[in-house]
């Protein structure tokens, strides 16, 4: 095997699209809480407090009026898969699937006997952005499908109607713009661009949203787990609490990151990660044993990138020596797709220097494994 040792490493390997990279500092701020935080009750000041600031933050980031609400559970994005279809779908939900996680949402829905589905799907690779459908009471599309790194860039305005978008962030959430006035369930899972850790979903809702969740409820005849329950998880969010126990430290490492990028504001997060994609995407064009993954630019992330690796080299054994020598992480592509590929975090803590030196290992060692 031809030596990288020689080359400058990146300063952490975390590219991964996630759990992605928690900043040592959140670590250190999370320790210097000593008895204070960790291991008090959730229903009690010292918790309440972070709840209120995450709550606040992301609305002052997304830019959001007061009547919209922020809850946040256990669970994570899988978990609202259902929570939604059970507690926010009236009678049909209209799925724009491009990917892994979007057909996983869809099949969510198609679980729930009492409601019906419509599924537009497209090829692996290629975006689709979401439309009104007629008869459908939820519009449901991801924001960035991590599996195949594809974005939507256009999302219908259902303002006028009855009925909802639902939008999964997951992985794009804070750097990938979307008018949130056109949004009405907004979630995620922290463990990407907001740096924190799974277990947890953040759901932002909006009025009409909240009024959804509530007339369903009211229909006494349909079986929601009380834990569920949109009705109490809004009611504690009104309180700044979870419905039942969180993950604290989660809950820190969530609000340090929203106060770190609301220093920045959204415009900035974002050009700084179109910067670091540009840097990537432009690699990949530059050398002939690379392609981007996402032919058509306009669906192409600025969050997660996925890269074809065409030369003959064996991609398995490269990805093992660069996590032996700490050099890249978890940086292989999603296993379904079945290609060689790179899947790249461009998250907001990953640093474009960092990044820099990464696609420079990337080009020595494969260009001394192809010659
Ligand atoms: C777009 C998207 N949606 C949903 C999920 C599921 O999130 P979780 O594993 O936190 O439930 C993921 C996880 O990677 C994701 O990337």
């Amino acid at each position: 095997m031809s030596d990288i040792n020689n080359l400058d490493k990146p300063s952490d390997p975390r590219f991964g699209v996630g759990p992605s990279l928690i900043p040592q500092e959140f670590v250190s701020s999370l320790l210097a809480t000593g008895n204070e935080y960790l291991g008090t009750s959730h229903r009690k000041p010292n918790v309440i407090k972070v709840v209120k600031e995450i709550q606040e933050g992301i609305k002052k980031y997304f830019k959001l009026s007061d009547d919209y609400l922020v809850v946040i559970g256990n669970g994570g994005a899988s978990f609202l898969f259902d929570m939604i279809g059970l507690g926010l779908v009236e009678k049909k939900s209209a799925h724009f699937c491009c990917g892994e996680f979007s057909n996983k949402w869809l099949k969510a829905h198609q679980n729930i006997p009492w409601i019906e589905t419509e599924n537009y799907s497209v090829e692996l690779g290629k975006g689709i952005n979401p439309r009104d459908v007629e008869g459908a009471d939820m519009i449901c599309a991801t924001l960035n499908e991590t599996s195949t790194g594809v974005i939507i860039n256009d999302v219908p305005d259902l303002s006028e109607t009855d009925k909802l978008l639902a939008i999964d962030a997951t992985s794009g959430g804070g750097q990938i713009s979307i008018d949130m006035q056109k949004v009405d369930v907004f979630f995620l899972s922290p463990q990407k661009v907001l740096a924190s850790e799974g277990g947890t979903y953040v759901a932002i809702l909006s009025p009409k949203a909240q009024a959804r969740a509530k007339k369903i409820a009211a229909d006494t005849k349909r079986y929601i787990p009380n834990i569920m329950d949109w009705v109490s998880s809004m009611d504690y969010a009104e309180k700044h609490q979870t419905l039942n126990t969180p993950s604290l430290s989660s809950l820190f490492f969530l609000n340090e990151q929203i106060k770190r990028m609301n220093k920045l504001g959204f415009e900035k997060v974002e050009e700084l990660a179109k910067k670091k994609a540009k840097l990537l995407y432009d690699w990949a064009a530059e050398k002939e044993y690379l392609e981007a993954f996402v032919k058509e630019d306009q669906y192409r992330s600025h969050s997660v990138a996925v890269i074809n690796v065409l030369g003959d080299i064996d991609l398995d054994n490269l990805l093992a020596e660069l996590t032996d020598k700490k050099i890249a992480y978890d940086i292989g592509g999603y296993r379904k797709i079945g290609k060689k590929q790179f899947r790249i975090g461009l998250f907001h803590n990953i640093a474009y220097e960092d990044l820099a030196k990464l696609l420079k290992i990337l080009s020595y060692k494969i260009e001394s494994l192809l010659n």
